[in-house]
């Protein structure tokens, strides 16, 4: 924790949870286990964002691809959302976490929905986090949303440009993050915010989501810290 620079802090960090199941398979159990084991990792990461000086952190909870797995693990999923959210709910706000979501909410269970709505109408202040889980969202959905609803608008071809298309999609209050992690040794972003992380750092850990925690939270932070960031110009010192 020393060794990080309190003033070059991502505002934005956005997190791939990859690895649930490879961990339970691992320990001989069923894929659900990792999912459980994976809440706690949630938590943790919201304690090292809040603890870091992160404002946003986004987790990548469940694709619109995910609906695709045995309708089991997806049941098990949202009652974990839901017990989740119950139980955790009065803990974040004590925090001044601030929940927020991006993805289409209408294909999720109503308890879940219900939940989410409770769970989002607490506005703490001050707030200390902004903490956003993407649910049956994909990037290539937002895009397609962002392109009808302008369209619906009667938008012409001019009036498009960078600023109309972020503002129409689903992250419009959002800075873009600065920095992406994604657990479990894979090196891919699965039709996560492909609009938003640009110009994102990657960070990719080999860690298991369940086994997540502050230490390699840190660890992405320093790795970003030594990035040179250059948004296609050139560095600072001409190299
Ligand atoms: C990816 O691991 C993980 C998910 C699709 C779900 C993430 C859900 C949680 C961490 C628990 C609930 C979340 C909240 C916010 C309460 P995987 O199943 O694809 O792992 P694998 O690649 O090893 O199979």
């Amino acid at each position: 924790m020393s060794e990080l620079d309190l003033n070059n802090i991502p505002k934005h960090v956005a997190i791939i949870m990859d690895g649930n199941g490879r961990w339970a398979t691992n320990r001989g159990k069923d894929r659900v286990y990792g999912h459980m084991n994976g809440v706690e990792s949630v938590r943790a990461a919201v304690k090292s964002a809040v603890k870091f000086g992160i404002k946003h952190l986004t987790l990548y909870a469940f694709s619109t691809e995910n609906w695709d797995r045995p309708q089991k693990e997806v049941n098990a999923l949202m009652d974990l959302l839901v017990t989740t959210l119950v139980n955790e709910s009065n803990e974040l706000f004590d925090q001044g976490v601030q929940l927020k979501t991006i993805g289409d909410l209408s294909a999720l269970p109503e308890e879940c929905q219900e939940s989410l709505e409770k769970a989002k109408s607490k506005a703490p202040t001050p707030c200390t986090l902004v903490l956003t889980l993407a649910l049956n969202y994909s990037s290539k959905w937002e895009i397609i949303s962002a392109i009808k609803t302008m369209m619906d608008r009667g938008l012409n071809s001019t009036d498009i440009d960078e600023t109309t298309v972020s503002k129409y999609l689903a992250t419009s209050d959002l800075p873009d993050p600065e920095l992406m992690i994604r657990t479990s040794g894979e090196n891919r972003i699965s039709n996560f915010m492909l609009w938003q992380l640009a110009y994102a750092e990657f960070h990719f850990s080999s860690v298991l989501w369940p086994d997540f925690r502050e230490e390699h939270f840190l660890e992405a932070l320093l790795d970003y810290q030594n990035r040179d960031r250059r948004f296609g110009g050139v560095s600072q010192s001409g190299n």
